[in-house]
C-alpha cells in the first residue's frame, strides 16, 4: 500500500513525498464515556490510513482519494465542508487556519486498509494522518495531544458529529501490545500491556452502518448533557456524568424523565464497570473481564439503545461459547463491528459458524479480522 501511494503521489505531482500513517482502533470497555468525562480502553490497531503530502507553490489544495479514484481541488481560502471524504481532510485545514497557523497550498493522496463505516474509526484517522502530516510539512511544531484536539475539532465542524475525545486519541497515540487508559476528564492516560495468554482479539464486521448513526450519537450526548444538567440543580459541584451517582440519578433524573435516566444509568455504570474490567486486566482475569464486556453490550442494546438487530444477533450468537469469553458491538453503535475475546484455537471454527449463520439470518457477508495492537501516528520511511 505504502509503495503503491507514493507511486500515485510520483505520477500526479511528479516528487517524492512526506508519507504519514495513522491506525484505526479498537476499544475493550469504556463506551459512551469519553464525552462523559469517563475513562476508555482503546488501543491502536494494524490497519490504517496513509497520506502521502508535498507543499504547492501555490495557495491550493490537491487532494486524491486512491480508493474512491477521486480528485478535489479548492483553494485555501474556500474550504468549507463537504459531503465527501475531503471533509475529514479539509475539516483540519480549517482547525489549523483559525488557531493562526500559517500553512501553505499542498498536495495530498491518501490511502488506507481501514473498512470505512465498520466502527474502527478510519475517520479519525484521516484526520490524525493529515495533521501529522501538516505539521511535519509546514514545521507548526504542535505537540501530539493539540493534535488530537484539532482532529476531534475537525470532526464535531466539518462531519458534524459531536464525538468524544477516544478515537483520535487511540490513533495518535497508540502503541504496539499496549492498551491505553485514558482518562477523559484530565487527559491523563497510562499504557497498560495486553496479555491474552492464549486469548486473541477477534473483531465480526457486521458489514451494516446505518444511517441513524450520526444523529442517534449527537442525540445521545445531548440526553447525557440534561441529566447532568437536572442533577446540577441539586448537586451544583457536578459537572458531568463522571461526578454522578446512581443515588444522585434516582433522586433528580428519575422523577423527570425514564428514558433520560436510563441513559445516564448506563453511562454511570460504564465507568465503574470500566474500572473493575481494568482490576480483572492487572490480575489477568481474561474470563471476568470478558463478563464485563456481555454486560456492556447489554446496556447499550437495552438501556443506551446504540445497537441493532446485526449487532445483537453477533453478541447472542456467541454467548454461552465456553472459547468466547466476551463478546459486544463496538464505537459508537448502529453497525460496524463487535469486539470478541476468543480462545485462538476455536477462532476459526467460530468464524465459520457464524460467517455461514449471519449469510443465512441477514444475507449479508460477515468479515473477521484477527486484531493485533500497533503504534499510533507517525512518519513511514519506505
Ligand atoms: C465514537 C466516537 C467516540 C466514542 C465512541 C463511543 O467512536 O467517535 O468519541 O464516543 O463512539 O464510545
Amino acid at each position: 500500500m505504502l509503495i503503491s501511494i507514493e507511486k500515485k503521489y510520483k505520477e500526479l505531482y511528479n516528487e517524492k513525498p512526506l508519507l504519514v500513517r495513522s491506525p484505526g482502533r479498537v476499544n475493550i470497555i469504556g463506551e459512551h464515556t469519553d464525552y462523559n468525562e469517563g475513562f476508555v480502553l482503546p488501543a491502536a490497531i494494524d490497519k490504517a490510513i496513509y497520506v502521502a503530502v508535498g507543499k504547492r507553490a501555490d495557495e491550493a489544495i490537491h487532494l486524491f482519494s486512491v480508493d474512491y479514484k477521486e480528485a478535489y481541488q479548492v483553494l485555501l481560502s474556500e474550504i468549507q465542508p463537504t459531503k465527501t471524504w475531503a471533509t475529514y481532510i479539509l475539516g483540519v485545514v480549517h482547525q489549523l487556519v483559525q488557531r493562526g497557523y500559517s500553512i501553505g497550498g499542498f498536495n495530498l493522496v491518501i490511502d488506507g486498509d481501514i473498512p470505512i463505516g465498520s466502527g474502527l474509526s478510519s475517520s479519525a484517522a484521516v484526520e490524525c494522518a493529515t495533521v501529522f502530516a501538516l505539521n511535519e510539512l509546514f514545521s507548526l511544531g504542535i505537540d501530539k495531544m493539540e493534535m488530537v484536539q484539532i482532529a476531534q475539532k475537525a470532526e464535531h465542524e466539518y462531519a458534524g458529529v459531536m464525538c468524544g475525545i477516544m478515537d483520535q486519541f487511540a490513533s495518535m497515540f497508540g502503541k504496539k501490545d499496549q492498551l491505553i487508559k485514558l482518562d477523559c476528564r484530565s487527559l491523563e492516560y497510562q499504557y497498560e500491556p495486553l496479555r491474552l495468554d492464549g486469548y486473541k482479539l477477534v473483531l465480526f464486521n457486521t458489514n451494516v452502518k446505518h444511517s441513524l448513526a450520526s444523529s442517534e450519537y449527537n442525540i445521545r450526548r445531548q440526553q447525557c448533557e440534561q441529566g447532568v444538567a437536572w442533577v446540577k440543580m441539586l448537586y451544583p459541584e457536578v459537572n458531568s456524568l463522571r461526578d454522578i451517582s446512581m443515588l444522585m440519578l434516582d433522586e433528580c433524573v428519575l422523577p423527570k424523565d425514564t428514558l433520560i435516566y436510563k441513559r445516564c444509568k448506563f453511562v454511570v455504570e460504564e465507568i465503574q464497570r470500566l474500572l473493575e474490567a481494568c482490576e480483572y486486566l492487572e490480575k489477568g482475569d481474561i474470563v471476568s473481564l470478558g463478563k464485563k464486556m456481555f454486560e456492556t453490550h447489554r446496556g447499550l442494546s437495552k438501556e443506551y439503545e446504540v445497537s441493532c438487530k446485526e449487532l445483537d444477533y453477533l453478541v447472542d450468537a456467541v454467548k454461552g461459547n465456553h472459547a468466547v469469553v466476551g463478546s459486544r458491538m463496538m464505537g459508537g453503535g448502529f453497525g460496524g463491528c463487535t469486539i470478541n475475546i476468543i480462545k485462538e484455537g476455536a477462532i476459526e471454527e467460530i468464524a465459520a459458524m457464524l460467517c455461514t449463520e449471519y449469510k443465512k439470518v441477514m444475507q449479508l457477508d460477515l468479515i473477521t479480522h484477527v486484531v493485533a495492537i500497533g503504534d499510533g501516528t507517525a512518519i513511514q520511511y519506505l
